[in-house]
């Protein structure tokens, strides 16, 4: 998909000087003032810019960024195609990690919608977004898998399990992609972060990580395996080491893995800074040293910290890193801007698309995202029942929206009380008079049926470098949830969360806990969809709920033991604390509808296979019957696990292996069949 420009790029590499090729491979931010326009005009019509960042900040996931500006983009591309010698364009990329000016859901909510299609095609909606402000490439999907729920970077990626790691990859490249690169509303995608950065020990973020090959090829590769397949244009590095060698630094995984077995043909880029900070982790003794190792490990765009633009001039005229190295590199780049039609294409204008389609898209996906943890007969609710809201996110919207969204508007995102209030109107439905002051609590609930309480974590608690060493909700809202459990009231907890919170001693006291984590702009809307019985829940969790911090890391997909010590699926936890039960408060794979199915016997058509069938391409069918036995149609996640119970390493007792998601209908039947070859069985 991207060797087919060689030959052109062959021959322009030939014209170019050494400091236009090491140009070429430099990244920088764009202005931030207005005076410093000039300054960035004159090192790219010297050829020394070959990518822009659109950001103002190296953390651009919580702090307020400058919008896009399509005018600038243009003028600033002009000088490379107009002025510059060789008239390389260059290439712009943002974080639109979940959206652009409309929010989807975070990715670890779009998780537990278990559904592909759907996701990908808000991703289209979102590449077409931010095509028509003049952005070529996105730096995501983020795929790091993590069953750490104290990393605040856990909210960005996929959950726990290496398959819907891989769905989601698969979803969101071909979504930001579109069919054809070149095409107005496509976008190029940068699966990130390469690789085991959610393995950050104790879930401290930017922390060392110990990944043994038999993990790092079972559990991480997989995402990034499917999302090359998926044709992603570029991959980034992460910070992290792994067992004590810096990823970026690394020529076993950015060329021996990456290219040698993932046959990936695009370009890496580093993440911010990630190339000089090789000398802080102590593999490199100086900023040159820092540009050869990641230069030859295979790092071809060097985010933000000029290590390349600085260094590897005399590097290469010192014979230090050949010039073919730095070839490559450039080649890389170009093909993925031949790729984009930059060279065809250089200038960007806006074009319209169907922003409200794009709403209904959001709000669809924020539907199938949120998981109903608890229902003890309270929800759906009767829009005549007298119903009061309070909590601290009654009135919030930023939150709503996540983390890592630079260009949603807070001001155009609906909070719980004006989405109710929609619903409702203002006669039945008592509500605190803003967010701050819950002490009115006791003016309003007396005349209710029914509480909801809204409930979360900000965004801020979220995110890049938002780790936290405990995973309780805030003591105020335990308090409250308290006080209002005391009256009797019937309580609805609606959790605007990024991470899995620790729900042991909170859902106990509620009838009904609905899971909306920050579904992006239309959070607040879906949950009144589901709340009041215009939507049946489907989402069911990709992360683990451990009950309480200290039971972290406690995942699905664990191997078995020696000793019956495995605590997730009860073989005898209680070899496991002296002071608590590490089951899980809510597992993998968990969530409710408001019907009911029942399910049938699992049938295989065959209950053996020779290894030389399936590496012939047999499988084995697998088929099983799905009742709806309740009151209202619904859509069920079916999820096929299976367990090898011997191999030549110990294997999880449980691996997802394959998902439907079948709409039945209250009072229907239905079959649903899987198919198991070769590959889903191999390790
Ligand atoms: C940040 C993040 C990365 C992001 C990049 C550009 O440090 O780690 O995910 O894409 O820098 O903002």
């Amino acid at each position: 998909m991207y060797t087919e420009y060689d030959s052109i790029i062959d021959s322009l590499i030939e014209k170019m000087s050494l400091d236009e090729k090491i140009g070429q491979l430099n990244q920088i931010t764009g202005p931030l003032k207005d005076s410093q326009i000039e300054d960035i005009k004159t090192a790219i019509r010297n050829g020394q810019v070959g990518s822009i960042i659109l950001a103002s900040s190296s953390t651009a996931g919580n702090d307020p960024q400058g919008h896009v500006n399509i005018e600038l983009y243009n003028e600033l591309q002009r000088v490379a195609v107009e002025e510059s010698r060789l008239k390389i364009p260059m290439i712009y990329g943002r974080d639109v990690i979940h959206g652009h000016r409309t929010v989807y859901p975070i990715p670890l909510a779009s998780a537990a919608a278990f559904n592909e299609e759907l996701i990908e095609e808000c991703y289209r909606d979102i590449a077409t977004e931010a095509a028509s402000d003049g952005i070529h490439w996105t730096f995501s999907p983020m795929l790091d898998l993590c069953h750490d729920p104290r990393w605040g970077r856990i909210i960005e990626g996929p959950g726990e399990d290496p398959y819907v790691g891989a769905c989601m990859a698969r979803a969101c490249v071909k979504g930001f992609q579109g069919k054809d690169l070149k095409d107005k509303d496509s976008i190029a995608a940068c699966a990130k972060h390469y690789i085991g950065y959610g393995a950050s020990e104790g879930g401290r973020d930017y922390h060392r990580t110990e990944i043994a090959d038999a993990t790092l090829y079972n559990y991480y590769v997989p995402a990034f395996r499917e999302a090359v397949k998926a044709g992603v244009a570029t991959v980034m590095s992460s910070f992290n080491d792994i067992s004590g060698v810096p990823v970026t630094g690394s020529k076993k995984h950015l060329t021996d893995i990456l290219r040698g077995k993932l046959s990936f043909e695009g370009f890496t880029v580093s993440d911010w800074g990630a190339v000089e900070q090789l000398q802080k982790q102590g593999v490199a003794a100086s900023r040159a040293d820092c540009a050869k190792i990641a230069l030859e490990a295979g790092l071809d765009l060097n985010m933000c910290d000029r290590c390349y633009i600085e260094e590897l001039k005399d590097l290469v005229l010192n014979g230090d890193v050949s010039e073919e190295t730095v070839n490559t590199a450039v080649k890389r780049i170009l093909r993925v801007k031949f790729a984009i039609g930059l060279f065809d294409r250089p200038y960007r204008e806006n074009f319209a698309y169907d922003k409200e389609k794009h709403l209904e898209n959001s709000r669809k996906l924020a539907l199938e995202s949120m998981v109903l943890l608890k229902n003890d007969n309270v929800l759906p609710l009767n829009k005549e029942s007298r119903i009061a809201l309070m909590g601290p996110f009654t009135h919030e919207k930023r939150s709503l929206l996540g983390s890592w969204v630079l260009d949603g508007k807070e001001n155009e995102t609906p909070s719980l009380f004006e989405a109710m209030t929609n619903v409702l109107g203002r006669k039945n439905f008592y509500c605190q008079s803003n967010s701050r002051f819950y002490d009115d609590t006791n003016y309003i609930y007396p005349n209710a049926d029914v509480v909801i309480m809204a409930l979360g974590e900000s965004n801020l608690a979220t995110g890049e470098n938002r780790a936290v060493s405990d995973i309780s909700l805030s003591l105020s809202q335990r308090e409250l949830i308290d006080k209002i459990h005391a009256t009797g009231k019937k309580i609805v907890g609606v959790f605007f969360c990024g991470r899995p919170m620790a729900m042991e001693g909170v859902a106990d006291k509620l009838d009904a806990v609905l899971y909306a984590w920050h579904s992006g702009s239309e959070t607040a809307n879906a949950v009144c969809d589901i709340l009041f019985g215009k939507a049946v829940p489907c989402g069911k969790t990709a992360v683990t709920f451990p009950r309480k911090s200290g039971h972290i890391p406690l995942y699905y997909n664990v191997t078995s033991s020696g000793r019956p010590v495995d605590c997730y699926y009860n073989e005898n936890p209680a070899n496991c604390y002296l002071d608590s039960t590490p089951t899980p408060y809510y597992p993998f794979g968990y969530g409710l509808s408001y019907t009911t199915f029942k399910y049938g016997e699992i049938k295989a058509q065959n209950n053996s296979i020779l290894l030389d069938d399936l590496k012939a391409g047999k499988n084995i069918e697998i088929s099983i019957d799905i009742s709806n036995t309740g009151e209202f149609d619904g859509k069920e996640i079916v999820e096929l696990y299976i367990r090898d119970r011997v191999a030549s390493i110990m294997r999880p007792i449980r691996e997802l292996k394959q998902f439907k998601k079948p709409l039945i209908k209250k009072g229907e039947t239905i079959n649903v069949n899987f198919s198991l070859g070769y590959k889903d069985l191999g390790l």
